[in-house]
């Protein structure tokens, strides 16, 4: 059977871009700069996108298109015969499980752009407790977030079924430029409130005394969530890319983007915070809370509500796409499913893990796990544990056991990209060396803490 590719170089990036940009940038990123102190999270990140993150994003791309094949199969062909091939199923499993508790915060900005439509926000110049309210009863009550779980899961799946030429690559070539469109519309609008200055000071001018270890794990974690690498994912579509382009300059593009998406969708937002006086430290419920206050609170307020809330559903679906497809991409090529039977599969094992997660907000909530309820539990075994491990798999796959000249030839397309030529061997040291040691050094730190 004749595999299917990306059928342009503009299609393969803005795909890889679309599954990168997503939840992590809209929804995680800015809470995660207000938990961990402002602009000195914001300056570790950045060294940590492009010190780290990068180079592993390369290795992943190395080795998906050099073996043409799933994540799974990957480890096989590249290296027959050996453990290795256990990684693999690593990199299957690990996403599934993202996509089950991701399809539910897809399912909650379902919800929160229907009230959007309704200009529920504007319309009852709430108070930021009622809003507050709004998000903790609507969180922990059964049907509601089901529905928007399953409606945002079977949208992925309706998409992925539809291959990647048609389905993928259309979804993204359109809908990602009109996002970063609606992004900066968005900041723009934030920018220009009074007093939102002091929201980009909060951004932009680090306090050096802020930056700890804590910061750096949580940037370094931060930074694989929002390049999705140590999943498979971008393994997966790197093997749909064409022999002709460039890894390295894919790569930086990619990278490129989404720090630009969190950069500027914290400037959608931190200004707004200062600018009406709240808190910028609430944690993973600042896009649900804060923001439909400052909605309601601004000129203008209902449409960019619903702006925003069609961005962060954009941005959600191409990432849950993406996951979606490592797994399909393995029981296609691997059990000879046909993608739809494959998509079907898939929707109804994680719908099912992802209807748990929902109700360990509500009804489930006495249900713990090591002290946590299961959609935290999941999020924190993801994020601490198996991305962790699968990142540092892949670079010691790389860096250690696959060859050197297989990799350089893979990176530079057999020596023909000279740029690429004069990037290698840094990357090299960083994908052998200095990468294995900071992500075991992480690791511990969040083993410990
Ligand atoms: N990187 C995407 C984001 O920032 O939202 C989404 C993502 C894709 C997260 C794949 C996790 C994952 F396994």
């Amino acid at each position: 059977m004749k595999r299917e590719n990306f059928g342009s170089q503009f299609g393969a990036i803005m795909a890889m871009t679309g599954s990168a940009v997503g939840l992590g940038n809209l929804w995680r990123f800015p809470y995660m700069v207000g938990v961990y102190g402002g602009a000195a999270f914001v300056l570790v990140y950045i060294v940590m996108v492009f010190l780290l993150c990068l180079p592993i994003l390369n290795s992943e791309m190395i080795a998906g298109r050099r073996s043409q094949t799933n994540a799974f199969n990957a480890f096989r062909v590249l290296a027959p015969g050996s453990r290795w091939k256990w990684v693999g199923a690593l990199m299957v499993f690990t996403p599934l499980v993202v996509l089950s508790y991701y399809s539910v915060i897809g399912g909650w900005s379902l919800e929160y752009l229907y009230k959007a439509v309704c200009f529920d926000f504007t319309a009852m110049a709430h108070t930021r407790q009622e809003l507050d309210g709004i998000f903790g009863s609507f969180i922990s009550s059964v049907w509601a977030p089901i529905i928007g779980h399953t409606v945002f899961l079977a949208v992925t799946a309706l998409i992925v079924m539809l291959g990647v030429k048609k389905g993928i690559e259309s979804f993204g070539k359109v809908m990602m430029p009109l996002l970063f469109f609606l992004v900066i519309l968005i900041a723009v609008r934030s920018a220009t409130l009074p007093g939102a200055g002091e929201g980009f000071a909060y951004l932009f001018k680090p306090d050096f005394s802020k930056i700890t270890p804590a910061v750096c794990a949580a940037a370094l974690g931060q930074g694989f969530f929002s390049l999705s690498v140590g999943f498979g994912i971008m393994l997966t579509y790197a093997s749909y890319m064409d022999r002709q382009a460039g890894i390295g300059k894919s790569s930086v593009l990619i990278a490129v983007s989404d720090t630009l998406f969190a950069l500027i969708a914290s400037c959608a937002i931190m200004p707004a915070v200062f600018s009406f006086g709240l808190s910028p430290e609430a944690g993973p419920s600042l896009l649900f809370e804060v923001l439909p206050f400052i909605f309601s609170q601004m000129p203008l307020g209902g449409v960019v509500a619903l702006l925003f809330f069609v961005a962060l559903l954009v941005a959600a679906l191409t990432s849950s796409i993406s996951i979606l497809e490592v797994g399909v991409a393995y029981l296609v090529e691997e059990k000879h499913y046909s993608r739809r039977k494959a998509s079907l599969v898939i929707f109804a094992g994680t719908w099912l893990l992802g209807v748990l997660c929902s109700l360990s907000f509500g009804p489930l909530s006495d249900v713990r796990i090591f002290g946590d309820i299961l959609f935290d539990f999941l999020d924190k075994f993801t994020s601490n544990i198996l991305m962790t491990s699968g990142a540092l798999l892949i670079v010691i796959f790389v860096g250690w056991k696959m060859k050197k000249d297989d990799v350089r030839n893979e990176f530079t397309n057999g020596g023909t990209l000279s740029a690429s030529g004069r990037m290698f061997s840094p990357m090299y040291f960083i994908i052998r060396y200095l990468a294995p040691v900071a992500i075991l050094v992480i690791m511990l730190s969040n083993l410990l803490s």
